[in-house]
């Protein structure tokens, strides 16, 4: 587990880019698994100038979202098809056949639904780089705390403490949506390589029990440690409550003398 310390939310955004232009560079077919939330939206605005410069191609690149309000239609404004439509597809030429994105208007076979997404991830041969951002309560995608750690995509009910903190890109007033259909922390496990950027003190406690407490489902994001190639993006204020950043520190700067392709 790799742990990089940024000063703020720019510069997080900007190296996870370049981590991802670099994937996907060396692998042009790269499959990508993406979030959504505010986190990600500086790591889009980079990935949208690197191809608008001519600098970074997306046409052979394959994308699997994380999760979908269960409910909203895609051309809902804050569905996450809308989310990844404006702050993404729009500006880069990722083949609409190659973007994956859960169906938040499926109805009834939900398992059916869900297993055919994770066929689809598997047919295109299993994510390289999975982007990942935290919830307050330690999600990744949509895996409340006591998600199963061996999860798979599935429908799964939202959290009040979730629900509150989306609440800020509905309405006021505007019902959001209790459900939705994430990836499962199996699902997310499987991926090769996985990069999880957290920024701000609301996430500082997330992020401390995920890298450094016990491996529990009342942290879904601790059982990235099970993971052997996770690098963990974040920034000072995200970083407050861990214990070991000097450590940390350290591990990078070796890393960056002795394996430097770790770190591309
Ligand atoms: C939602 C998404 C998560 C994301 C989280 C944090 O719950 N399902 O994938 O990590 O929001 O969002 P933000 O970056 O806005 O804090």
């Amino acid at each position: 587990m790799l742990v990089i310390l940024k000063r703020d939310d720019e510069e997080i955004s900007l190296q996870a880019a370049q981590l991802v232009a670099a994937a996907v560079r060396k692998k042009p077919a790269s499959v990508l698994g993406l979030a959504t939330g505010s986190t990600m939206v500086g790591v889009y605005k980079h990935l949208a100038q690197m191809h608008k410069q001519g600098t970074l191609d997306f046409s052979r690149v394959i994308t699997f979202n994380l999760d979908e309000y269960l409910g909203l239609p895609a051309a809902h404004p804050r569905s996450f098809h809308h989310f990844m439509h404006e702050n993404l597809f729009a500006h880069v030429n990722v083949v609409p056949r190659n973007i994956h994105i859960p169906d938040g208007t499926i109805r009834g076979d939900y398992d059916r639904y869900c297993a055919s997404y994770e066929e689809a991830i598997r047919k295109a041969g299993g994510i390289d780089l999975q982007l990942l951002g935290i919830g307050r309560n330690g999600h990744m995608g949509f895996n409340e705390p006591t998600s199963s750690l061996a999860s798979r995509t599935r429908l799964k009910v939202l959290r009040q403490e979730t629900l509150d903190d989306n609440a800020k890109f509905f309405a006021p007033g505007e019902e959001s949506p209790r459900c939705a259909i994430t990836m499962g922390i199996g699902t997310i496990l499987e991926a090769r390589k996985i990069l999880l950027l957290a920024t701000g003190q609301s996430k500082s406690s997330a992020v401390a029990k995920s890298i450094e407490g016990p491996i529990t489902s009342a942290v879904s994001a601790s059982a990235l440690q099970l993971h052997p190639d996770v690098t963990f993006l974040i920034d000072a204020a995200a970083a407050s409550q861990l214990t070991q950043r000097d450590y940390y520190q350290r591990v990078l700067e070796m890393t960056a003398l002795l394996t430097p392709d770790r770190l591309s």
